[in-house]
């Protein structure tokens, strides 16, 4: 057994040499194991750990499973980690992936040709290996503003563009057009009935569609019934009454609800988390050999100041960017003079705050 994974390796080795192991992006025959990837993915991804947890079964299992499609809705406000979450899965899964926005997509009488377009730009980032391309991850994101076209407006674009999605989503194939050279193209099959279908959105009034829903079957229960976790989870109906198309919504296996940040949260995303803008500030100083120095409740004040459920993590970058405005200024402007850099209090609120030396 040892042996033959050794044989593999130096295999690999040779391959990688002449270069035909374009990539690190492997075969699914070589599936990382669930737990490491879901250990590195909580090392990124902050607050989120049930959702992580759940998203990962479904990738897996599509992986494990190959007659098992994976076909994943994911509903949180901006800025929880929907897109970092997924990207980060695909990482370390070393599958291709490409991120789609909904909203680019109309019916225009192209729909064919948008969904071959996003097959095409993850046959790209799959080095243009059809069979890689084939077990990659499709991310399409604000997908629930093609739920909320207007009534009178749906047959316009909402529906027809979930109706061209449907073609990947139900696993069928579809003819490829792939620019050969200059004048020719070559058409090949694309089966899509591996690939990881995970559209995301915030879906902002689903939550009354819920309620609204809850409301009705609770009648009979007694006053002290507590709502039960499942009890509290979306279905496909109030997706379909939200405006997505039945088949469509048939079709998902799986919905996962973000969770809203809190500011406790938004401090250990910015001390823990290996995606903290604050860290790469502080790694990006260190390579300059600036050190810097500032007291632990800066974390706090950041968070404080960058606290929004509307916007989740999003705030932080800019909160974190004003504090080094000016001192990059000073930096870039007086190469190789300073050793280290105090922030001092109140940084957060007036960027002159801090001190090089
Ligand atoms: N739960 C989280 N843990 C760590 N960082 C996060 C989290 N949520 C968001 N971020 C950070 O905020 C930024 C925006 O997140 P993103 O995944 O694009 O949000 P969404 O797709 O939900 O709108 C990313 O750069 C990411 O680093
Ligand atoms: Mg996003």
């Amino acid at each position: 057994m040892t042996n033959q994974k050794e044989n593999g390796k130096r295999e690999n080795r040779k391959k990688l040499k002449k270069g035909m192991l374009k990539s690190r992006l492997v075969q699914r025959a070589n599936i990382p194991a669930m737990k490491k990837v879901e250990e590195e993915v909580l090392e990124c991804i902050i607050g989120q750990d049930e959702q992580v947890k759940k998203i990962l079964t479904a990738v897996y299992r599509t992986m494990y499973f190959p007659s098992i499609k994976a076909n994943i809705l994911i509903i949180g406000n901006s800025g929880t980690g929907k897109t970092a979450t997924l990207e980060q899965i695909a990482k370390q899964l070393h599958i291709p992936y490409t991120t789609e926005d909904a909203t680019k997509y109309t019916q225009e009488g192209y729909i064919g040709a948008n969904v071959e377009e996003m097959l095409y730009n993850l046959y790209e980032n799959a080095n243009h290996d059809i069979r890689l391309a084939q077990k990659g991850m499709i991310i399409i994101d604000e997908i629930d503003k093609k739920a909320e076209v207007p009534e009178q407006d749906k047959t316009i674009s909402g529906v027809e563009v979930f109706k061209s999605l449907l073609k990947i989503i139900e696993g069928t194939t579809i003819k490829l057009k792939l620019p050969k050279n200059e004048n020719t193209v070559e058409i090949v099959d694309f089966d899509t009935s591996n690939l990881i279908i995970v559209c995301l959105g915030s879906f902002s009034d689903l939550k009354k569609i819920r309620d609204k829903r809850l409301n009705v079957s609770q009648v009979g229960f007694k006053k002290e019934h507590v709502m039960g976790k499942g009890e509290r989870a979306y279905v496909k109906e109030d997706l379909v009454e939200y405006g997505m198309i039945e088949e469509f919504a048939g079709r998902i296996d799986t919905i996962v609800e973000m969770n809203i940040l809190s500011k406790e949260d938004l401090v250990r995303i910015l001390k823990e988390s290996k995606l903290s803008i604050f860290y790469r500030y502080e790694q990006e100083l260190r390579k300059r050999n600036i050190t810097l120095q500032y007291d632990h409740s800066l974390f706090e004040q950041i968070a404080e100041k960058s606290f929004n459920p509307k916007t989740g993590a999003r705030e932080l970058s800019n909160t974190v960017n004003y504090i080094f405005e000016n001192i990059l200024y000073e930096v870039f402007t007086n190469p190789e003079t300073y050793s280290k850099c105090k922030l001092l209090s109140g940084i957060v609120e007036d960027n002159r705050k801090y001190k090089l030396s």
